[in-house]
C-alpha cells in the first residue's frame, strides 16, 4: 500500500511506539494523536494505512477512533466548518449562522455537502466566547456576530471555492 497520509516523520514516530510497547495495538491511540496532531482530524484514509501499517484490522481501529471524540473522521470533505455551540455561543444564536452554512453548503452536521466541498461540525468552546457565536472554518476564526446576511456567508465561503 502507498501511503499518502503517514508521512515520513508519522512513519517514524510510530516505530518508536512499536518499538515502545509490546503489543503492535498499544501503537494505535499514540499514532492516532499524530495523525490528529498533524491533520487536525482523522482523514478516513490515514485509517486504512494505520491498519496497514500496523498489521490491525480496519474495524479494531475504527472502534478507537469512533469511541474517543478527540479522534474524528474529517469525512475528507475539503474544508471543515466548526461551529461552538456551548453557553454564550448558544446565547448569541449560533443556531442562525448554522442555519445559514447549512443552506448555503447542503452540508449538515456531521455530513458532508454533496460536492465534497463542506463538512459541518458542532463544537464545544473554541475558546473565543468574545466574539460570540464564533466559528472556524479550517484554522480561519469568524465572528459570529458580524454576520447579518446571507450575502455576508456568501462572501465568506466564496473565499474557499
Ligand atoms: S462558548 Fe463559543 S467560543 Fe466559547
Amino acid at each position: 500500500m502507498e501511503y499518502r497520509y503517514l508521512t515520513q516523520d508519522i512513519l517514524e514516530k510510530i516505530e518508536n511506539y512499536k518499538a515502545k510497547f509490546p503489543l503492535k495495538e498499544q501503537a494505535i491511540i499514540p499514532s492516532l494523536h499524530e495523525i490528529l496532531e498533524k491533520y487536525r482530524d482523522i482523514p478516513e484514509k490515514a485509517v486504512e494505512e494505520l491498519s496497514d501499517y500496523l498489521s490491525v484490522p480496519l474495524a479494531e481501529i475504527e472502534g478507537i477512533v469512533s469511541f474517543y471524540d478527540m479522534f474524528r473522521y474529517k469525512k475528507n470533505a475539503r474544508n471543515h466548518i466548526r461551529i461552538c455551540r456551548n453557553l454564550p455561543c448558544h446565547l448569541a444564536r449560533y443556531q442562525n449562522i448554522l442555519k445559514m452554512i447549512k443552506e448555503k453548503t447542503g452540508a449538515d452536521v456531521g455530513k458532508n455537502s454533496p460536492d465534497g466541498k463542506w463538512y459541518i461540525e458542532l463544537v464545544e468552546c473554541i475558546g473565543s466566547c468574545g466574539i460570540a457565536p464564533a466559528f472556524l472554518i479550517n484554522n480561519d476564526l469568524y465572528d459570529g456576530s458580524k454576520i447579518k446576511t446571507e450575502e455576508d456567508i456568501e462572501e465568506i465561503l466564496s473565499r474557499y471555492e
